[in-house]
C-alpha cells in the first residue's frame, strides 16, 4: 500500500493550482499591459512627506530635536509625520550628560532616543568630543587625566546607546575657520595635540562597532582651506586604517555664507575617499523663493552624490531655531509649510502641497508649484507626470527641471517642450506654446523613462514662473 498517496496527491494538487494561478496572472497581465494601465512596481504615486520621499531615494531626512518640545503636540506631530531621523540638539553634549566627572545623566537624551525608536526613526548622536558645551571640570584636567576622561566619556556614552545610534559625531568642529587649515584651540588640542582626534575615533570604534563614526564641521561645505584640512585628515585616516565612516557637513547658510557653487563637488571629493557624507545641521536664513531655491540646491547636491546618505535640518520649526529671527527652517513658527518645504519635497521626488510654492523666480509675484506622480510602470520603463499649478496670481509662463538618475533615460515626452543639458540627464520642460495659467489653475506634462535597471525616482526641481 502506498502510504505516501495523500502527501503526493496534495503536492500534485498544489502544483496544479499554482500553475493555474500563474496562467491567470500572466493572462491578466498581458491584457492589462496591452491596455497600458498596469503597474508592476511601486510606487504608484510619489510619497508625500519629507522622510518617505527621502526613503524612496535610499536616504533619511531628519531634524534636530529638543526634548523639551516633544510635549508640544504640533511639534511632535510635525516631527513624527515628516521626518525619519533625529539628532538631539543639545541633550547628548558633554555638559548635558556628564556635567560632573563620571556621573552620567541620560534623561533628556533617552527621551529623544525612545521617542525616535517608537517611530522607527534613525538617531544621529551629537556629539562626543567638542570644544564647546564642555563642563568646567574638563578644562582643569592634566593631559593624562584629560585623555582618560575623554576616553571614558566616549566609551560610557556610546555603550549606553549601543545599537540605537545610526551615526555618531565623534569629533565636532576641530578645525579653525579661515585660511590657516590649523586645528582649533581646545583643551583636547592644547593638551593632547593632533593625535586626540585619532584616539577619539579608535576609542569610539571599540565602544560600539555598530555605529558609523563621523567627523562633523561647519564652513567646510565648499572647497576651501578649512575643508581642505579636514579632507587631508580623512585621507590620512583612511590610508592608515584609523576608523572613520562618515563626514558631516553642517550647512548653516545665510546671505553672507550662501550654498557654495561647488557644494556637490566638495561632498563628492570626500565620498571618493571612501566615507559616507551627510548634511547634518542644515538651515538657510531667508524666506520665499530665494530660500526655497537654496534648499532645493542642497537636496539636489545630496541626491547627486551616491554616498550622501541623508540630510538633517537643524530644527523642526522657525519658532525654536537657534537663529529664529533668520527664519531658516522648513516650517514657520505656526508649523505652516514654507515654500522651501514644497521645494525640498518635490526635489526629493515627493508630491504634496506646501503652503507656498515650489520656488518661483518670476520676480513679479508669479509662482507655481509641482506635484509628481508615477502613472504607470513596466519592467523596463515607467511613465511620470508632473502637474504644474499657478500660485496666487495668473502666470504667463513656467519651467520645471526634471533630473534623472543615470543610467535612466527619457524615451518620450508629451504635453510639453523639453530641452536637455549636455549629460542628457537634466530635462527642462517648458509649455508647448502658450504657458498661461489662471490663478490656481493646473496643467500637466508627461514622460516615459527607460529605467536601464535603476529603480530611482526622478528629481523634480522647483517650478519657475513669470
Ligand atoms: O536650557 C538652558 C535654559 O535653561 C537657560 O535658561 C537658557 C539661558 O541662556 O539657556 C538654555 O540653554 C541653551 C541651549 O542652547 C538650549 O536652548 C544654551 O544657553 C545655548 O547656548 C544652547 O545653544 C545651542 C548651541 O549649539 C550651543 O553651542 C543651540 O541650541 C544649538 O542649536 C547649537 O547647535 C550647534 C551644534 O551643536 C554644532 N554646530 C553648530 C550648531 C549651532 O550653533
Amino acid at each position: 500500500m502506498n502510504t505516501n498517496f495523500p502527501r503526493e496527491y496534495a503536492t500534485l494538487r498544489h502544483r496544479a493550482l499554482r500553475r493555474a494561478r500563474k496562467a491567470l496572472v500572466i493572462g491578466a497581465t498581458g491584457i492589462l499591459a496591452a491596455a497600458g494601465v498596469i503597474s508592476f512596481s511601486a510606487p504608484a504615486s510619489a510619497a508625500s512627506t519629507l522622510g518617505a520621499s527621502a526613503a524612496a531615494k535610499g536616504r533619511y531626512f531628519g531634524s534636530a530635536v529638543a526634548a523639551g518640545h516633544l510635549g508640544e503636540s504640533q511639534y511632535a506631530s510635525t516631527l513624527d509625520t515628516e521626518f525619519n531621523a533625529v539628532t538631539p540638539e543639545n541633550e547628548m553634549k558633554w555638559d548635558a550628560v556628564e556635567s560632573t566627572r563620571n556621573s552620567f545623566n541620560f534623561g533628556s537624551a533617552d527621551q529623544i532616543v525612545s521617542h525616535a525608536q517608537g517611530k522607527g526613526m534613525k538617531v544621529r548622536g551629537h556629539t562626543l568630543v567638542w570644544y564647546s558645551q564642555l563642563p568646567g571640570w574638563v578644562g582643569g584636567l592634566s593631559a593624562g587625566d584629560l585623555r582618560s576622561a575623554m576616553n571614558n566619556h566616549i566609551t560610557k556614552v556610546m555603550q549606553h546607546y549601543q545599537g540605537k545610534i545610526y551615526a555618531w559625531d565623534v569629533v565636532n568642529e576641530a578645525f579653525q575657520d579661515g585660511s590657516s587649515g590649523a586645528r582649533r584651540s581646545s583643551p583636547f588640542q592644547d593638551k593632547l595635540g593632533n593625535g586626540y582626534i585619532e584616539e577619539a575615533f579608535r576609542t569610539a570604534r571599540a565602544a560600539d562597532s555598530g555605529a558609523k563614526l563621523c567627523y562633523n564641521d561647519y564652513n567646510t561645505d565648499g572647497v576651501n582651506a578649512k575643508s581642505d584640512a579636514v579632507y587631508a585628515m580623512v585621507k590620512d585616516f583612511k590610508a592608515r586604517g584609523v576608523p572613520i565612516d562618515c563626514v558631516g557637513f553642517q550647512s548653516h547658510f545665510n546671505s553672507q555664507s550662501p550654498v557654495p557653487s561647488d557644494y556637490r563637488a566638495n561632498l563628492q571629493r570626500f565620498a571618493d575617499l571612501g566615507v559616507d557624507v551627510q548634511i547634518t545641521e542644515l538651515d538657510i536664513e531667508g524666506s520665499g523663493s530665494a530660500q526655497a531655491t537654496s534648499y532645493g540646491n542642497v537636496v539636489t547636491a545630496c541626491l547627486n552624490v551616491t554616498r550622501c546618505t541623508g540630510m538633517t535640518v537643524w530644527g523642526v520649526t522657525d519658532k525654536y531655531s537657534w537663529r529664529s529671527s533668520g527664519t531658516p527652517l522648513l516650517f514657520d513658527s505656526n508649523y505652516a509649510k514654507k515654500p522651501a518645504y514644497a521645494t525640498v519635497l518635490s526635489t526629493l521626488g515627493g508630491s504634496g502641497s506646501g503652503s507656498g510654492g515650489g520656488g518661483s523666480t518670476g520676480g513679479s509675484g508669479a509662482t507655481c508649484t509641482t506635484t509628481y506622480t508615477r502613472t504607470a510602470s513596466w519592467s523596463d520603463r515607467y511613465n511620470g507626470q508632473v502637474t504644474v499649478t499657478a500660485g496666487n496670481s495668473a502666470i504667463s509662463d513656467w519651467a520645471v527641471q526634471v533630473t534623472l538618475a543615470s543610467p535612466q533615460k527619457v524615451s518620450t515626452t508629451w504635453s510639453g517642450s523639453p530641452s536637455w543639458d549636455s549629460s542628457g540627464n537634466v530635462m527642462t520642460m517648458k509649455p508647448n506654446g502658450n504657458g498661461s495659467l489662471a490663478t490656481g489653475a493646473s496643467t500637466s506634462f508627461g514622460f516615459t523613462v527607460m529605467t536601464n535597471g535603476s529603480p530611482a525616482v526622478p528629481t523634480v526641481g522647483s517650478c519657475t514662473a513669470s
